[in-house]
């Protein structure tokens, strides 16, 4: 068994390989992350199980395979100064005459380029070869994040014809439909959504995994230079050249300025053609061309006197107030909801605004029919900033918080600011919850989406998210739009999530704080899910990436009587408590155990034989095939049981693959 699984050991290591290969080198991915996931975690559970195979070069070793504990520092041999902004024409001429004054009256010709809104980074190279890349930091040094730059892909790693030192400065950043994309993604996996787009890259680029970097959407552009050898380049004009010539992304607008006419008219151009860029912009920054004139005026200790920022104003709309909704999350918090009327502000049409908690609601005094100004500064959610009190007709109504859950009327406490029912049997919350659990990051039910646990929640089919397990065929067939086919598919669907890894039933339970990521390290901690549910704070606090709020909230999640209630019945359903490497060592009984399964078609030996073998290890044997059948067994000349089993999507083996299952290897 050991030789199989060291066979399968380096067919896994190769074939992962050649997927980094078409992602990393082709930017063709020839797998969807989710399988490649799969192989990834395959992988590394034989390599803990067996660490003495682990290849030097297998795909888990490579730099960015192997998380790092923590950035090393980079001291900026040059800092990295800041911008100071201006917000109005007034105080950009005033910058000019300020620098006007200071090169003793001569007005020099001024660089224009967008403000990129990301994150600043500083890039080495020497002889032509990429040594480090940092974030700003403070300025004076900075994280060293070599290992996430190394992901982005329009990043040179080596130059020709550079000079001998060369640091290129710049910004990360996700185009607008990289950020979308990244957000639909974690929303499908039930993950936190970022607010915008710097933040995503902020917070990508302090990963400590660049396995997981290389997955997001960051871009960059260069616009600077830290040190450089002697005498290679004097103005930003040349910097524009240099970086081009070395096939670094810039800016594809950039302007040269004469006069503080030419300076103008460059800020309002650019504020138009910063509508079509692919990239978030908030501003100008506009630098004095030659360095010998930037180097006469100097720098303050946080910002250059030879360059500015100019902030476009973020775009604002006023609108009405229709109505005000209450939204009912999955853990009981009710946040309220500004249904507008619809109105175009940033490229899209906003309709509705969260007004976050009702302490927010009544600080700023919204009421429905109100006029409020509403801006979206590059957040997906827009903000209501102010209420435009002097229109009001005296018809507008006071939003009232509520005093029972607007969901199930139970009962509702305040937690800080915001306001939660803690009834769990709450229809709306179990809409949520049903959803979280079923969804493709989760317990990837197919079939369980919106619009049927809306349906089954209608009905009172499903009162606790075990209740799904004890849907009947007539049950589910009875909802609407549901044919004998999807109905049939739905119910094999709900059998074969229980044997969903650990981690996706942890993940699919909605615990406060724990995401997908965290799940799995429990998982990883704990044998199995009593385990977790019997732990106690300081062993769940151990456990990597668990904070002291992480670890109460998942030490009261158990504590919860009707917690434990729900636990107790997917227990009872048959789902898998087991954590892989328990699975692992179980598997030659947990294969077949509590299995069913039916025998068909001309076997080597007779059935009986068969039969026992299966009894004996647990499993059922029946004589006819429907959705609860997990394998039949298909000998030659099988007939209409195949058939059927075909149809109901149920496994078949054949003799060979029983016996390997017998033997305690999974069916691949
Ligand atoms: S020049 C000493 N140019 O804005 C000059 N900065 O508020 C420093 N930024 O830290 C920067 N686009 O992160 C420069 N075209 C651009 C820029 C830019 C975005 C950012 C950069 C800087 C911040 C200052």
């Amino acid at each position: 068994m050991s030789g199989d699984k060291k066979a399968r050991y380096q067919a896994l290591v190769e074939e992962i390989r050649e997927h980094d290969v078409a992602y990393y080198v082709h930017a063709e991915p020839s797998i969807s992350d989710r399988d490649y996931d799969k192989l990834y975690r395959e992988l590394l559970d034989i390599e803990e199980k067996y660490p003495d195979w682990v290849y030097e070069d297998s795909p888990t070793q490579k730099v960015g395979g192997i998380p790092l504990k923590n950035f090393d520092q980079v001291a900026h041999v040059v800092p990295m100064l800041s911008l100071d902004n201006t917000y109005s024409r007034d105080e950009l001429e005033s910058f000019i005459e300020r620098v006007v004054k200071g090169l003793a009256g001569e007005m020099p010709e001024f660089a224009i380029e967008p403000k990129v809104d990301g994150v600043a980074i500083s890039i080495r190279y020497e002889q032509g070869k990429l040594v480090y890349a940092a974030t700003r930091g403070d300025g004076r040094s900075g994280d060293n994040i070599t290992e996430n730059l190394r992901t982005l892909k329009q990043l040179p790693v080596s130059l020709r014809g550079a000079p001998d030192v060369l640091e290129v400065r710049g910004e990360v950043f996700m185009t607008h439909a990289g950020f979308l994309r990244l957000n639909q993604q974690r929303e499908k996996e039930g993950l936190a959504l970022f607010a915008n787009a710097r933040n995503a890259t902020a917070g990508t680029l302090k990963l400590l995994d660049s396995k997981i970097v290389a997955r997001r959407p960051l871009s960059i552009i260069l616009y600077g230079t830290g040190e450089v050898s002697m005498g290679a380049i004097s103005s930003q004009q040349q910097i524009w050249d240099m970086l081009a010539d070395l096939k670094f992304p810039i800016s594809e607008w950039t302007h040269l300025a004469k006069s503080r006419q030419e300076v103008q008219q460059a800020i309002e151009h650019l504020d138009e053609k910063r509508k079509s860029l692919a990239y978030p912009t908030d501003g100008a920054v506009i630098k004095i061309n030659r360095f010998d004139l930037r180097e006469s005026l100097g720098s303050t200790s946080k910002a250059p006197r030879w360059a500015i920022a100019y902030k476009y104003e973020a775009e604002q709309a006023e609108t009405r107030v229709r109505d005000v909704t209450f939204q009912i999350g999955r853990t009981g918090v009710i946040t309220p909801v500004a249904e507008l009327e619809p109105v175009f502000v940033s490229g899209t049409t906003v309709s509705r605004a969260t007004l976050h908690n009702f302490k927010e609601v009544s600080r700023k005094d919204i009421r429905v029919g109100d006029w409020v100004v509403i801006e979206k500064a590059g957040e997906i959610i827009p903000a209501v900033i102010e209420v435009r009190t002097e229109r009001r007709s005296g018809d507008e109504s006071k939003i009232e918080t509520p005093e029972t859950c607007p969901g199930c009327e139970g009962k509702l406490v305040q937690e800080n600011v915001f306001l939660r029912c803690i009834d769990p049997a709450c229809p709306s919350q179990l809409r949520r919850i049903l959803q979280h659990f079923a969804h493709r990051g989760a317990m990837d039910i197919e079939g369980l989406g919106e619009a049927v646990v809306e349906q089954l929640v209608a009905q009172e089919l499903v009162e606790k998210i075990d209740d799904i397990y004890e849907l009947s065929l007539e049950q589910v067939e009875g909802l609407e739009r549901m044919g004998k086919k999807s109905a049939q598919n739905l119910l094999i669907a709900l059998n074969k999530s229980k044997e969903q890894p650990l981690w996706r039933l942890i993940f699919g339970l909605g615990i406060q704080h724990v995401g997908a990521g965290l799940a799995r390290q429990l998982e990883s901690a704990f044998a199995d899910l009593d385990a977790i549910a019997s732990a106690d704070r300081e062993q769940l606090a151990a456990v990597e990436d668990v904070g002291e709020v992480v670890a109460e909230s998942i030490y009261q999640y158990f504590r919860n009587e009707s917690n434990v209630k729900v636990i107790e019945a997917l227990r009872e359903s048959g789902l898998n408590f087991k954590s892989a490497a328990e699975v692992i060592l179980d598997e030659e009984h947990s294969l077949i155990q509590g299995k069913k399964f039916v025998i068909t078609g001309t076997l080597s030996q007779p059935r009986d034989t068969f039969k026992e073998k299966i009894l004996a290890a647990g499993g059922k044997v029946s004589g006819s095939v429907s959705a609860n059948t997990d394998y039949l067994l298909a000998g030659e000349s099988a007939g209409s049981k195949l058939e059927k089993a075909r149809q109901l999507g149920v496994v078949v083996l054949s003799e060979e693959q029983f016996e390997n299952l017998a033997q305690g290897n999974a069916v691949v």
